[in-house]
């Protein structure tokens, strides 16, 4: 076949979001790609338009797979997400429609609990507050009580909340500093993996109120909606800190505000937003808590890896073999 023809039998892709230009080029040798490098969200309705005639689509946490995006993709065998967590899929309706669904999960486990760690030793030390401090002006002398004092992570008490992957990697940071790790989880690690990760099983109750550092690092699922409210702040230590890594709508933005002005708990960190990337103005208005545009995932060299694994999805979907995380077996 001519080198024309060639082309025009590529199968017909979509990449929904800017990715590496080298990684894009790469795949452009396989596929005839239709990509959006402007990297400007699809609304519901050029998602749906995107999503029709293509045969695979890499796509990423802010756009939503549902029946309606779904409903001219009549070539569609794969909905490959960059992206570990898949809230942004309606997997039964993805499954409805006879397509195959992956995420990205282990490539960015340890960059994920690296930040995860960063997010809350600078939540605990007061670090971006500090450095707000400093460019203020307000640093005239080394003082012993009067600069930002923080909460030790040495030696205290870590609580993890969702104990995947993710949790496990923090558990053993933790572990590192000194830290005794207790956890909670949909169900008890087996044995071997909380003696690896020297974690104590305990129920979210006694968790919340024994941990000085609350983590939380557990899928967003309807159940888990607002598993942070009022009620589970009150039931914190006035001296504790609570890290959100995994999804905004886990925590009651709201009610943490409030909590964090009346000083109910020490500070928060926070990834994640309900309603990102709007964030609650209650929440901006407040210095003990750190915020970060949902980022834990985010070095270059994951980034890639993400995309890697996402292509490798979708090229065995196309082929017709089983790609490696296929969610909806
Ligand atoms: C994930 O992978 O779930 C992150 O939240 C986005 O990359």
């Amino acid at each position: 076949t001519s080198a024309q023809s060639h082309s025009l039998q590529k199968p017909k892709i979509l990449v929904a979001r800017a990715i590496f230009p080298d990684q894009l080029a790469k795949l452009e040798e396989s596929f005839e790609v239709q990509s959006n490098q402007e990297d400007r969200i699809y609304s519901a309705d050029e998602l749906k338009k995107a999503l029709s005639g293509v045969v695979g689509a890499l796509v990423t946490g802010s756009e939503r797979i549902d029946a309606g995006a779904l409903a001219d993709a009549k070539d569609l065998k794969i909905v490959a997400n960059i992206s570990v967590g898949y809230n942004n899929f309606d997997v039964p309706a993805i499954t409805a429609a006879g397509v195959m669904a992956s995420n990205t999960p282990d490539v960015l486990t340890d960059t994920t609990a690296d930040f995860g760690f960063a997010l809350l030793m600078a939540t605990a030390r007061r670090i971006t507050e500090s450095e707000h401090w400093v460019r203020a002006g307000n640093w005239k002398q080394w003082s012993l009580i009067n600069n930002p004092l923080g909460m030790d992570l040495h030696h205290t008490t870590i609580g993890i909340i969702g104990m995947g992957r993710i949790g496990q990697g923090i558990a053993k940071r933790a572990s590192g500093f000194g830290m005794n790790v207790i956890y909670h989880n949909r169900s008890r690690l087996p044995e071997a993996d909380e003696k690896a990760c020297r974690a104590t099983y305990v129920s979210k109750e006694e968790l919340l109120k024994t941990a000085d550092h609350v983590v939380l690092v557990l899928p967003y699922t309807p159940e888990n909606h607002h598993t942070i409210g009022e009620k589970e702040l009150a039931l914190m230590k006035p001296t504790a800190t609570l890290v959100n890594i995994a999804r905004g709508g886990i925590v009651d933005d709201l009610a943490l505000a409030q909590a964090l002005k009346a000083k109910k708990i020490f500070a928060a960190g926070l990834d994640v937003f309900e309603g990102e990337p709007t964030v609650n103005p209650e929440l901006l208005k407040l210095s003990n808590i750190v915020l970060a545009p949902h980022i834990a995932s985010a070095s270059e060299k994951t980034r890639r890896a993400m995309v890697d694994l996402a292509v490798k999805n979708l090229t065995a979907a196309v082929a017709g073999t089983k790609p490696p995380s296929l969610i909806n077996t």
